[in-house]
């Protein structure tokens, strides 16, 4: 009986992911290359949810199941006899990604969608070895996976639409904020948005108009804090289509629309300066918490998160 989530790959995101799906009610195998790695990431996956719990994202009783609907596999074929979902979340490597497709599609009957968990690369290329592509296809799930609600469905050429709009209702279900990415291209969605913000920000930088400091400011103090429920073409309705055209005519022209990276970054990257992993980037990480930072990060998704829930 296919009753099975298959999760391939148990390290940060596939231990999220797995965390994820237990506590939607599913059995949840994690495959990895050996019992070792798929211990921690159970281990971490039942973090994940202590924490959902603790917070009050997660009730008890469901988090009490979802420890037990947990188990690990060495043996990936043995677990696809059971499966009918699997996420493929290995190292971002097309060859070993590939590799893992074309087993995963011989395993599977047709009907089963395998998914990637792929951050950058394209799906087409992914599953271009396999001989069912109509089920593949890519799910961007964003770190921490436990935590941030959006999922990137994204097709391939070759994905089948129906196939993809029954994955995006699931994850759904499965309490996540799922969006279907019609097109396979760089950077999907999301990150499409998130590139034009950083561009222009180290370009303002770059160009001495603001600190890195008052950069970072502006965005969470102003728009950012506005975000996670009032989206950028919920507030170009609001202001009026009018202003919104107007300001675009303004500003567009006077701002940053190379399609090469910023020289400025390029330069601190060629000098080995890689940010908080060497210490310096735009901030001095010797004199800035890093940790802190992280864990304030976590706590205000966790209160949004739990803000959101009360009010649905
Ligand atoms: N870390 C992030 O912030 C983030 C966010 C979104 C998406 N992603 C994407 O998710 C994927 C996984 O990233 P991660 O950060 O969890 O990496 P990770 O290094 O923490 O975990 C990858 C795991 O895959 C296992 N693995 C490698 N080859 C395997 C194989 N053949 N069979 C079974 N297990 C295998 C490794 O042992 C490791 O535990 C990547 O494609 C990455 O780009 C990462």
């Amino acid at each position: 009986m296919r009753n099975k989530v298959v999760i391939i790959g148990a390290g940060l995101m596939g231990s999220g992911i797995a965390a994820v799906s237990a506590l939607s009610g599913n059995m949840t195998i994690l495959v990895e290359k050996n019992n070792e790695l798929s211990a921690r990431g159970i281990k971490n996956a039942g973090g994940n949810i202590r924490e959902l719990c603790e917070n009050g994202l997660a009730e008890d009783a469901a988090a009490g199941k979802a420890y037990g609907l947990l188990s690990a596999g060495e043996d990936m074929a043995k677990a696809c006899e059971e499966a009918f979902i699997v996420i493929e979340a290995i190292v971002e490597n097309l060859e070993a990604k590939k590799e893992i497709f074309s087993r995963l599609d011989s395993l599977l009957p047709a009907e089963v969608p395998i998914l990637s968990n792929t951050s950058g690369l394209r799906i087409t290329d992914i599953a271009s070895d396999t001989v069912h592509p109509e089920r593949t296809m890519t799910a961007h799930f964003w770190f921490p996976a436990h935590l941030v609600p959006l999922v990137e469905v994204v097709m391939s050429e070759r994905t089948d639409i129906d196939m993809a709009q029954k994955v995006k209702s699931m994850l759904a279900d499965w309490g996540k904020k799922p969006v279907l990415v019609r097109r396979d291209v760089p950077g999907q969605l999301a990150n499409r948005i998130l590139q034009a913000v950083i561009r222009e920000a180290t370009s303002i930088v770059e160009t001495g108009l603001a600190s890195p400091e008052d950069v970072d400011t502006a965005v969470k103090a102003g728009m950012g804090i506005r975000f996670p429920v009032w989206g950028p073409l919920e507030h170009i309705d609001a202001v009026g289509l009018d202003l919104g055209l107007s300001v675009q005519q303004t500003v567009l022209p006077d701002i940053n629309n190379e399609d090469k990276p910023v020289e400025s970054l390029k330069k601190l990257v060629d000098e080995g300066n890689l940010g908080y992993k060497t210490g310096k980037g735009y901030y001095d990480w010797s004199e800035k918490d890093m940790e802190g930072l992280a864990a304030l990060r976590n706590d205000f998704i966790i209160y949004a998160l739990k803000m959101l829930k009360q009010r649905n």
